[in-house]
């Protein structure tokens, strides 16, 4: 297998990682790197290809991310997206300035040159994504221009001897309709890629990193039955064995039965080989959360608790010098590191302590989409149904009761969940949606039953449809099907006495309530 590597060298925008995630559906190994890593570095990496990604700046202003020009003189094939394209434009001479209009959304462009290699197989006119208010007004001298629309004269253009090419617009998201023939010509036909990695590769290349990264070192991984964690839990098993300990904290906010079907798979009765502890910390959890109601203080908590726990863990079992966490990248992107903006901080990623007793944290998906998770999953022969099962959060039901926890609250959650889980298997729905689940709002209503009047809790039914979990659409269910469930759920679970569904996609809502 060859060593072709595409490096995304991250500006800022919100879709870089989708851009290496599109580089690797062409079967060529990509991964992100900030724009702060030295060019002595990134030299090191011997990439066969770099792509300069979007960003939120302005490439003339002060403080704006740049990088070494030396960059362009190395001979390795360069794309520029948005930000990008305005960067190597400003840093070769040309000229960038605020656009007469910005162009937003689904943009009519005019391929000028098709026989730019770039441009081969692409439509004459074409649809593309556009996201920018300034706009290149001059390309830099040796550059052609190759497409335009109404607004830019220099939508896309190229200086094929240098091997630099730039596009204004985004070929890395869907609505550009030929986008991904635009990718693969750079990956194949410019940086001449063979395009012979696969997911295999990456299990392969993972095993032998975590390998050379662990020595004889001891390791412990937390693991909580989802796909994320029991994944990174069986590679780092084929990675260094017994030298793995599994930790699963059942911190009593998990689904109805959960800690006990986790246990039945992981723990000595189950199928794998592994040193597995279960830790019962309910108690302890649900005592520091008590009266604590902001979403984020809660993730923080249950976050710092988790890692404590950990600890203590890791202590009773001698020295441990990595701990194995399953983040994954849309957990890294959407906690806000790098230049993105923070949505919440997924607990297994901007909720760690300032103060972490291990050596270092491996997290071997981190750079994986969920479905590419999964993939991962069934290259290392775990169950199907336990590779596509439905995520579930790390602060668990935390994040699905508004507002202040409590055990009863736990409880109620739990039962509701239950019952919308059981119908919509048997409704045959399971497949359909992606991710549901039952919440508890913290808003309590009148309600009458058996002549009596009631002041009860109102539960949330959840259900999207989405591929990565970045975004997502309310699932269409059948009303005959929310009927069921919800007679059940305000029949069977004391403490309930109104159900509604939530019709509202990612963005703007999230998935989860909190
Ligand atoms: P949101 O609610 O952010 O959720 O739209 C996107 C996906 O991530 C899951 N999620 C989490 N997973 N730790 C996790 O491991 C967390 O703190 C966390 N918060 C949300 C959520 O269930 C959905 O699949």
């Amino acid at each position: 297998m060859s060593k072709e590597k595409i490096i995304v060298l991250d500006f800022g925008g919100q879709y870089n990682q989708l851009i290496a995630r599109r580089v690797r559906e062409l079967s060529v190994y990509s991964e992100v790197l900030s724009s702060d890593t030295p060019i002595e570095k990134l030299i090191e990496m011997e990439p066969t290809g770099i792509i300069l990604t979007g960003g939120p700046n302005s490439v003339y202003k002060d403080g704006s991310p740049r990088y070494d020009p030396k960059l362009f003189e190395l001979g390795i094939p360069i794309l520029g997206i948005c930000y990008g394209a305005q960067l190597m434009t400003y840093l070769l001479g040309g000229k960038v300035e605020t656009a007469p209009v910005s162009e937003y959304g689904h943009t009519d462009v005019d391929i000028l040159k098709g026989d730019d290699i770039l441009f081969r197989g692409v439509s004459p006119k074409t649809v593309c994504w556009m996201s920018h208010t300034d706009y290149i007004a001059q390309a830099p001298e040796g550059f052609t221009v190759t497409a335009s629309t109404n607004v830019c004269p220099f939508a896309a253009a190229s200086c094929p001897e240098k091997k630099l090419y730039f596009v204004q617009f985004h070929p890395e998201v869907a609505h550009t309709a030929e986008g991904m023939t635009m990718l693969g010509n750079f990956v194949k036909k410019v940086c001449g890629c063979k395009c012979d990695w696969k997911m295999d590769s990456f299990v392969e290349t993972s095993i032998k990193e975590i390998r050379e990264k662990v020595g004889s070192g001891r390791v412990l991984c937390a693991l909580s039955g989802g796909v994320d964690s029991s994944v990174a839990a069986v590679l780092l098993s084929k990675a260094v064995g017994k030298q793995l300990t599994c930790v699963f904290v059942d911190h009593g906010l998990l689904r109805k039965n959960e800690g006990d079907e986790v246990e039945a798979v992981f723990g000595p009765s189950g199928s794998y080989e592994l040193n597995f502890i279960r830790v019962n910390a309910q108690d302890r959890f649900l005592g520091k959360l008590a009266g604590v109601s902001d979403p984020e203080q809660k993730r923080k908590i249950i976050g710092e608790e988790f890692i404590r726990v950990f600890e203590e863990e890791a202590k009773k079992i001698g020295t441990v010098d990595f701990l194995v966490q399953g983040t994954i990248y849309p957990d890294v992107i959407e906690s806000g590191l790098g230049k993105s903006a923070v949505i919440k901080s997924h607990h297994n990623v901007g909720g760690l302590p300032d103060y972490v007793d291990f050596k270092e944290i491996i997290e071997p998906l981190r750079l994986l989409f969920k479905d590419e998770v999964r993939k991962a999953g069934l290259e290392l022969g775990i169950p199907e149904n336990l590779v596509f099962r439905q995520p579930f959060p790390g602060p668990g039901l935390a994040v699905r009761i508004v507002g202040e926890i409590t055990a009863e609250k736990v409880r109620m959650v739990q039962d509701a969940d239950a019952i919308f889980r059981q119908e919509m298997a048997l409704a045959g729905f399971d497949k359909y949606a992606n991710q549901y689940f039952a919440a508890l709002t913290n808003m309590r209503s009148v309600g009458c039953m058996g002549d009596e009047r009631t002041y009860d809790y109102a539960c949330v039914l959840r259900a999207v449809t989405t591929t990565d979990f970045m975004t997502a659409e309310s699932a269409e269910l059948p009303w005959s099907l929310l009927g069921k469930v919800t007679t059940r759920i305000v029949n069977e679970v004391k403490g309930i006495s109104r159900v509604f569904y939530d019709c509202t996609g990612k963005p703007p809502s999230t998935i989860e309530l909190e």
